[in-house]
């Protein structure tokens, strides 16, 4: 199947300045070049977000601050994500959630899937983000990669068991196939 079209963002869930999180970006990152989409890395870090401070919802579509409409114009043009998140606290990073809170439209109808990471592989936390992900109309794929902070790393640094490389590549041949659907989805609106 082409797909040359295709955009797909790996979001970095984690903003501390070390984090685990930047170095498994990279990773799916580099794994994705050469596949039939258009892999880019969304760093939360780069686009920093107070605590959402829009007087009305992101369902309608009226953004009162630069700082929003500045997200909305890099989460727009994609067509899905690849959400990268370690578990802080049983749950998903209040920056995570904070950013997915700020937008609507933009998220709607497209697809994602879910690379977790913690001590039992990030798996509440993923959990908490397929509740989050479904509010907002994200189609998120079953398949997940979940990384484990004693065997997958090296200090910040992500060493993933050799199972976890061809984990992601069906998790993102999953996604790539459902991003597509969601696309005419969009298309049928
Ligand atoms: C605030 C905080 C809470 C954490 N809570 C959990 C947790 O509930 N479960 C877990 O497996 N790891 C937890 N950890 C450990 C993280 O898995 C580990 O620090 C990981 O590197 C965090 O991702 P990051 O480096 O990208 O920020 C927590 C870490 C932090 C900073």
């Amino acid at each position: 199947m082409s797909l040359p079209s295709l955009r797909i963002a790996v979001i970095v869930g984690s903003t501390r300045p070390r984090r685990r999180g930047e170095s498994v970006a990279a990773w799916v990152h580099g794994r994705a070049q050469g596949r039939d989409a258009a892999y880019g890395i969304v760093d939360l870090r780069d686009h920093p977000l107070p605590l959402l401070d829009e007087p009305a919802a992101a369902s309608t579509g009226v953004y009162e601050h630069a700082h929003t409409r500045a997200w909305s114009e890099v989460i727009a043009p994609y067509d899905a994500f690849v959400f990268v998140t370690p578990e802080y606290n049983h749950g998903l990073p209040a920056a995570l959630k904070n950013a997915i809170d700020y937008l609507w439209s933009e998220w709607q109808d497209k697809a994602a899937a879910i690379v977790s990471y913690g001590n039992g592989g990030g798996l509440r936390s993923a959990e908490q983000l397929r509740t989050v992900l479904s509010c907002v109309g994200i189609a998120h794929v079953r398949a997940q990669t979940t990384l484990n902070n004693r065997d997958d790393f090296d200090g910040y640094a992500v060493t993933p068991n050799a199972h976890h490389e061809h984990g992601l590549d069906a998790m993102l041949a999953d996604l790539e196939r459902w991003a597509v659907a969601m696309r005419e989805a969009r298309g049928a609106r």
